[in-house]
């Protein structure tokens, strides 16, 4: 058996279909660099026909991504497959990935089809994908609570059609592994010509299970996992990549198979995901939570001092954990800054943007001494300052005292027209956002707020996610600073400049 295990990554599909993910196409960009970096197989980048940002986002990956197959979803008709297939055009190797529902409760309740107009949708969808590219992957979406007549049926046909990997979803997170795995040995015996495809699944973790159910379906034939980053995902979330590469990567004896994915990209892949989509990673999170490698009891350091292996299954290194790295200082010049973000993957588009983030940079060594890869890559994601920016922070005053009401007082940029305004809060992150939105006046709702600090000390940035919630629209807005108020303003505009974008969506999300 093939002992190559193909990553097919889907955190910027599957992944931005949590509620509050969503990405802009300049993120999903920076997480499909990450993607190519860490050597995943495939990159879904997105469902084409979803909208005119969606088609943009996944056409800009594709014109971007050289080493990575880039993948489109659509469903099984023809206008979604002609979307996908436009919108993956530039790509060095493409796929597209068309699915439709198996089960009885979706095909009865939801498409409203007989089984044999579902098989015959299927065959179709793969004629049209074939006008696009050769690699065409089928999912029959709830396969884990179809018939298996049913699925070998359709599986057959579309095989016979053209379809080269085939994709079998547990959608709703309802198999547990034994079961999962037999359903897999079952169609890899029955199906013909199953030797022809690449057998993948595709797990929710509405039980948490989707790991292990992923992880069996491997050891029954599967030589495809569809996972995302941190498990980003629909409700529970997908497979989480991290834990699907490490497994099988640490356990060879068991897995008999692994991938190519370079594993020290893992941990900046993660927190750039978490960065972007404000979705923290919890400290007891397997391969890339804070306290994944940290040993707390007397008994276990002792252990692992002595020899590391007592107590320690993988090395941090090896997942990409390493100190917080000194890069940069005040005195450090264009040039090594430049090398720098090089070094880190950072894209820089135009002489412009370098220009700008240098005079960041400088600002912030100004404040803040020891400058960490950390720092580096949070303020190339910090558009704040760009011009074109609806709403931009001119300055700002914030005043706070035992027993006195904390105010604040902020100027901004509206449109390049100055704005001045005072207000105060129970604390001076609430008087910050109140005057902001006095400016503003956006309506919108708070979903959530959350600090973090980018490295450790207490001259550290603090990187703050604002989400708000406006007309059914839910955004993220991040922004980093060494005075919190300040990172959460920016966040506050951040976010309020995503809600002034697109919010044309065409079809509803899968
Ligand atoms: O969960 C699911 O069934 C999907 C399919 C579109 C593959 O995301
Ligand atoms: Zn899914």
């Amino acid at each position: 058996m093939n002992d190559q295990l193909i990553i097919f990554d889907t955190t910027l599909r599957d992944g931005e279909q949590s509620p509050g993910a969503s990405m802009t196409r300049d993120e999903k960009l920076r997480i499909a660099r990450q993607l190519e970096r860490m050597k995943v197989n495939v990159i879904e980048a997105g469902f084409a026909a979803a909208s005119n940002g969606d088609f943009e986002a996944v056409r800009a990956v594709a014109e971007a991504i050289k080493d990575s197959t880039v993948c489109s979803l659509a469903r099984a008709n023809e206008l979604d497959i002609r979307r996908a297939g436009e919108a993956i055009r530039p790509a060095a190797s493409k796929r597209i990935h068309t699915f439709i529902a198996t089960s009885p409760i979706h095909m009865e309740k939801k498409l409203r089809m007989s089984p044999d107009q579902v098989v015959e949708q299927a065959v179709k969808a793969i004629g049209w994908a074939r006008e696009y590219t050769d690699d065409i992957e089928f999912s029959a979406e709830d396969a884990g609570r179809s018939e298996i007549d049913f699925l070998c049926r359709i599986f057959e046909e579309v095989i016979k059609a053209g379809a080269t990997t085939i994709n079998v979803p547990d959608t709703v997170g309802y198999n547990v592994p034994e079961q999962f795995a037999a359903t897999l040995r079952t169609l890899i015996e029955r199906v013909p010509n199953s030797d022809k495809v690449v057998w993948s699944v595709h797990c929710h973790n509405d039980l948490g299970l989707a790991v292990a159910n992923s992880l069996a379906a491997v050891r029954a034939g599967a030589r495809q996992v569809e996972c995302t980053v941190n498990g980003l995902g629909e409700r529970a979330g997908n497979a989480s990549l991290e834990e699907i590469v490490m497994a099988v990567r640490t356990r060879r004896d068991i897995f008999e198979c692994d991938t190519r994915i370079d594993t020290t990209q893992i941990v900046p892949a993660s927190k750039l995901v978490s960065g972007i989509t404000g979705f923290p990673v919890q400290p007891n999170k397997a391969i890339v939570g804070a306290n994944a490698f940290a040993h707390e009891s007397g008994i276990h350091q002792d252990g692992v001092l002595k020899h590391r292996e007592t107590y320690e299954i993988m090395r941090a290194e090896d997942v990409g954990w390493s100190a917080n790295k000194l890069v940069m200082g005040k005195h450090s010049g264009r040039n090594a800054f430049r090398s720098r973000l090089q070094e880190l993957g950072v894209v820089i588009e135009s002489e412009e943007q370098l220009n700008n983030a240098f005079a960041r940079f400088k600002a912030l060594a100004d404040k803040k001494h020891e400058i960490f890869d950390e720092d580096l890559q949070s303020l190339m994601s910090d558009d704040s300052s760009e011009p074109q920016e609806h709403f931009r922070l001119v300055s700002s005053a914030f005043h706070s005292e035992t027993g006195e009401t904390p105010c604040a007082r902020v100027t901004l940029s509206v449109d390049g027209r100055e704005q001045k305004v005072e207000s105060c809060g129970s604390g001076p992150v609430d008087a910050a956002f109140k005057a902001i939105e006095s400016i503003a006046d956006s309506g919108a709702q708070l979903l959530l707020y959350s600090v973090n600090a980018i490295t450790t000390g207490t001259d550290a940035q603090g990187e703050v996610t604002v989400r708000l919630s406006k007309d059914g629209r839910v955004v993220n807005g991040q922004g980093a600073d060494t005075d919190i108020i300040v990172a959460s303003a920016k966040a506050y505009l951040n976010a309020l400049n995503k809600l002034q974008g697109s919010t044309e969506r065409l079809n509803p999300q899968v």
